[in-house]
């Protein structure tokens, strides 16, 4: 059985329980961050330690813990669960205990999930996935704060369409990420993505790194009419690392079929997690 961290105890994960008067349940306030391991390594752990910091700041959550103390408590809970070959790694930070049932008390609880890393089905990274957009906007884009109710709202509407993802477009018609993702697209051979109103993603920046030395990368504002300008679009994120994308709505890219120039970032992608030994 897998192990977590709860509140300062490692305990099965049949019996991680929190008190029903914690902010997360009763207000959905809190934050998490979410990762993978390679080689049992976590990747880029101290990045989404980062960026957990960054997300609880932006919702005015006090973390009550150092990066340092974060850090050592997953490489515990890690090594906890030393039977999972490869882990997926939550790291959740709740709002903890309140008097009047919304005003918090700074008392957050740290939350450390370590589970079996997903796999998803070969055939979407062979043949492509589709996806459908959305009209919708995270609220503080930039911080992964535990209330995914668009998220949830979007993917049982791609879900209702074989879609795998869903892709906000805000008040202006601009695409701006997954509902766990972010996106990129190629047009006339330069890769494009947003910058603005997202979660920067962790794979997205070592995809713009990777990407840097092969293509002119350009981050502005990508249009929901530019998509059918687009050869290539794919998706990224730690769960889901680079998925290539044929269709968008009722719109099929590159032929149907996964391009040329996404294969060769999922294949750069690929060598750098194989190598990764931080
Ligand atoms: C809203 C949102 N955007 C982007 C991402 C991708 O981020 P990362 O690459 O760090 O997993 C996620 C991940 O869950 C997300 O929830």
């Amino acid at each position: 059985m897998n192990i977590f961290y709860v509140d300062g105890e490692f305990v099965p994960e049949t019996r991680a329980v929190i008190p029903v008067n914690d902010l997360v349940l009763l207000r959905g306030y809190g934050v998490f961050d979410f990762l993978r391991t390679y080689k049992r390594k976590p990747f880029y752990l101290k990045e989404h330690i980062k960026r957990l910091e960054s997300s609880a700041k932006l919702i005015g959550l006090c973390l009550g813990f150092s990066q340092q103390e974060i850090f050592d408590i997953v490489i515990k809970t890690l090594a906890k669960n030393d039977k999972l070959q490869e882990a997926n790694i939550r790291i959740l930070v709740t709002g903890g205990m309140t008097i009047d049932f919304i005003t918090p008390q700074n008392k957050p609880r740290l939350i450390v999930m370590v589970t079996p890393v997903t796999v998803f089905p070969e055939q979407l990274y062979t043949h492509g996935a589709a996806v459908v957009t959305t009209y919708d906007e995270r609220y503080i884009p930039g911080s992964k704060s535990i209330n995914y109710i668009p998220g949830i709202l979007a993917l049982n509407r791609a879900c209702k369409q074989d879609a795998v993802e869903s892709i906000y477009i805000d008040r202006y018609g601009r695409l701006l990420e997954g509902t766990t993702s972010n996106f990129f697209g190629f047009m006339d051979n330069k890769l494009i993505t947003p910058g603005k109103s997202i979660l920067h993603g962790i794979t997205r920046q070592v995809v713009l790194n990777l990407a840097e030395k092969e293509f002119d990368i350009e981050i502005r504002d990508v249009y929901k009419e530019e998509i059918r300008l687009m050869n290539e679009f794919f998706i990224c994120s730690s769960n889901k690392e680079i998925m290539p994308v044929v269709r968008v709505d009722d719109l099929v890219l590159s032929n149907g079929r996964p391009g040329e120039q996404t294969c060769r970032i999922m294949q750069m992608f690929k060598q750098y997690t194989c190598d990764y030994n931080q």
